[in-house]
């Protein structure tokens, strides 16, 4: 048996790492485009998770002597780049996203990963072994999540069908796969046209007048109101899940450790908006029964500063809806809803994490910057003179 060297071990790594950021990013991107509410979340899930795996990959490649941000990466022959950015940009129906991605890409490289667990000599390269085996079987896992989403899509009309899934792999064989070296490609950018408001399915309804929505009976101390404040918060998680997967997508020299948070940001929210579902259906509702509105959506996600971004959204729409929960968890206590209670308990704990991270990473990045920073704090204010995204009470921003 041949054994891999330690500097072909560093090699593998570093070419897992790159996939595992362009699935990243390219998910990240392919959350705002995909009205399947079940696989958004999905996919707000699989962003942490793959980053998690960049994650570990980054350490290994730490401990096994790479440690400088260069040695960390390697960039594939531009051809497989090239066929990357061609699924980026042509890829439209959600059957060919999740069989070009999630079973294909990710069956690629969990054939690579098997192939070098063939050829790592235990125990001196356990540390390696460990985080391909990890990888491996959460890679499983979402290849058959994805293979079944597919039959599910089939089933509601979506049809992949065999041909075109052949196409499709003869496309990933053209493209030459990530283990080439010769003429090292540059990645792409993915970038974004103006969005005015996120993509639901088609029978959603949709507020357009924000004085429309004054009128909803958003309380939480009768079933009714309990259902429609639930599906505006859905909606919210959905919102953040798709602003976090574009600012991933949009901005890949962001520093690796912020994207991080980011990504583990997109998986709360996901569990949230899972939670607030469940909920709903316990009440009786369902998604998509009641009108929708995204006051805060265009102000947010086509900001060209991503802290910015994080002002508006982390930093002053989370921060505020913080204040509303420990209002809704009183009144679900005071009328004997504890369910409802202890699920809007454990949201507002990771809430408070989010406005955190807004605040850390707008401080980190505008170090010695204080007209920056200045700028960036000012953005939130100026938005709110002109418009009153759902939940913002602008008197209670004053009070603050
Ligand atoms: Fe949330
Ligand atoms: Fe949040």
């Amino acid at each position: 048996m041949k054994y891999l060297s330690k500097e072909e071990v560093i090699d593998r790594l570093r070419r897992y790492r790159f996939v595992k950021n362009q699935i990243l990013e390219i998910i990240g991107g392919w959350v705002l485009s995909t009205p399947e509410v079940k696989i958004k979340i999905q996919y707000g899930r699989q962003l942490y998770s793959d980053a998690s795996h960049s994650d570990m990959l980054k350490q290994r490649l730490y401990h096994l002597g790479a440690r400088t941000d260069d040695r960390q990466i390697t960039y594939p022959a531009q051809k497989f780049i090239s066929y990357l950015e061609d699924i980026w940009r042509n890829a439209t129906r959600t059957s060919v996203r999740l069989y070009t991605i999630d079973v294909l890409l990710r069956s690629l490289l969990v054939d690579m990963i098997r192939q070098q667990l063939e050829q790592t000599s235990i125990p001196e390269d356990k540390g390696t072994e460990e985080i391909l085996r990890k990888i491996m079987s959460d890679d499983y896992a979402r290849i058959s999540w994805a293979n079944s989403a597919i039959v599910e899509l089939a089933e509601q009309g979506e049809i992949l069908d065999d041909s075109v899934k052949q196409q499709l792999k003869e496309k990933l064989n053209q493209g030459g796969g990530f283990m080439e070296s010769e003429n090292p490609g540059v990645p792409f950018r993915k970038e974004f046209a103006y969005s005015r408001m996120p993509i639901r399915p088609g029978d959603w309804k949709i507020i357009e007048d924000p004085n429309d929505y004054a009128e909803k009976a958003n309380t939480f101390d009768n079933v009714e109101g309990k259902r429609r404040l639930l599906h505006d918060l859905m909606d919210g998680e959905l919102c953040s899940i798709e602003r976090l997967g574009k600012m991933l997508a949009e901005f890949s020299e962001l520093p690796w450790e912020m994207k991080l948070q980011l990504s583990k940001q997109a998986w709360d929210e996901s569990r949230h908006a899972e939670a607030q579902i469940r909920r709903l259906k316990e009440f009786g509702g369902k998604v998509g029964d009641y009108p929708v509105n995204y006051w805060g959506w265009e102000v947010d996600v086509n900001r060209r500063d991503p802290l910015e971004r994080l002002a508006i959204s982390n930093m002053t729409f989370e921060s505020e809806a913080c204040k509303h929960m420990n209002n809704w968890i009183e009144t679900a206590r005071a009328t004997g809803d504890e369910e409802s209670a202890r699920l809007i308990e454990f949201i507002l704990m990771d809430e408070v994490t989010h406005v955190q991270i807004g605040k850390r990473w707008v401080e980190e990045l505008t170090k010695g910057e204080p007209e920056h920073y200045k700028k960036v704090m000012a953005y939130p204010e100026s938005v709110l003179q002109t418009i009153r995204p759902k939940g913002i009470k602008l008197d209670d921003l004053e009070q603050n």
